[in-house]
C-alpha cells in the first residue's frame, strides 16, 4: 500500500521523472522539448533542493508515486532562485534546441525564459499567498485521494511555519487538475487570467472553512 513520507534526496530523480510524466496539461511530456530535463529543471528540482522539508511523496517502498512540492516563501525562493539556480541553468540549457515538431503552447523559448527569469513567480498576491506550490502523481495513482491528502499534508506543514495561504498557477488546458483543486476548496485570486489559472487556499483547514 502506497504511503506519504517525507522526501529524501534519494527520491530525486523520481521525483524529475514523474515531473516529465505529467508536465503536458497533466499527460506525458516525454520529446516535447529537445531536452526532457528542461521540465524538470523548472517545476521540481529547484523546489526540492531549496525546501525539501516542504516536499512530500507517495511512496511504495522505493518506488516513488507522486509528490506536492512547495516554498512557504515565493519573494525569498526568487531570490535564490536568481543567485543559486538561473546560473547553472542558463550554463546547461543557453539556447533552444533542435525542433521536436511537437509545437507546445509554452514554448521551449519561454521554458527557457522561466528557468532564467524567476521573477515569473512574484503575483501581486503574495502578500496574502506567499506560499506555492506544484503536485503530481503518475496516473496509476490518481484518484484514490492522494491528491487531497497531499495537499493536506503540505497545508498542514505550511501552518505550521505560520504560513497564511499558499497558492498555485496552472494549464488551463489541465481540466482535470481543476476539478481537483475547485473540489477542494481553491479559489481565484484577483490576478487569475482564463488563459493563466491562479488559485488559493488558506493552510488552516480550519480557516479555510471561514474563508474558502
Ligand atoms: C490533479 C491530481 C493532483 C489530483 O490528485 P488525485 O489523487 O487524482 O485526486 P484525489 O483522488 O485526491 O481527488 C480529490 C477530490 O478531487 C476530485 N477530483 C480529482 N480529480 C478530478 C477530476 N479529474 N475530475 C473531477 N473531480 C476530480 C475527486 O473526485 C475527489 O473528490 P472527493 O475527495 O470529494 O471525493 C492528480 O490527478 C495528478 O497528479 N494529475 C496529473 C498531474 C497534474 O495535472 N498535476 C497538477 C498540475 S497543475
Amino acid at each position: 500500500m502506497p504511503e506519504i513520507r517525507p522526501y529524501r534526496p534519494a527520491d530525486r530523480e523520481q521525483v524529475a521523472r514523474i515531473c516529465l510524466l505529467t508536465a503536458a496539461a497533466g499527460g506525458d511530456a516525454t520529446g516535447v522539448y529537445s531536452d526532457d530535463a528542461l521540465m524538470p529543471e523548472v517545476f521540481a528540482l529547484p523546489y526540492v533542493e531549496y525546501a525539501p522539508e516542504l516536499a512530500f511523496v507517495v511512496a511504495d517502498g522505493e518506488r516513488v508515486l507522486g509528490y506536492v512540492i512547495g516554498v512557504a516563501d515565493t519573494a525569498a525562493f526568487v531570490e535564490w532562485w536568481r543567485r543559486e539556480w538561473a546560473p547553472g541553468f542558463a550554463a546547461r540549457h543557453p539556447s533552444p534546441g533542435a525542433p521536436t515538431g511537437r509545437e507546445p503552447d509554452f514554448t521551449e523559448a519561454q521554458l527557457l525564459e522561466a528557468g532564467t527569469a524567476p521573477e515569473r513567480m512574484l503575483i501581486d498576491e503574495l502578500a496574502e499567498y506567499p506560499a506555492h506550490l506544484h503536485i503530481d502523481l503518475l496516473p496509476e495513482l490518481q484518484g484514490q485521494g492522494f491528491g487531497r491528502r497531499l495537499i493536506d499534508t503540505l497545508r498542514g506543514a505550511l501552518a505550521a511555519r505560520g504560513v497564511p495561504a499558499v497558492h498555485l498557477g496552472m494549464d488551463a488546458a489541465n481540466i482535470g487538475a481543476r476539478a481537483f483543486y475547485d473540489r477542494l476548496g481553491f479559489h481565484e485570486l484577483p490576478s487569475s487570467r482564463v488563459n493563466s489559472p491562479l488559485l488559493g487556499i488558506a493552510t488552516s483547514q480550519a480557516g479555510a472553512a471561514v474563508s474558502d
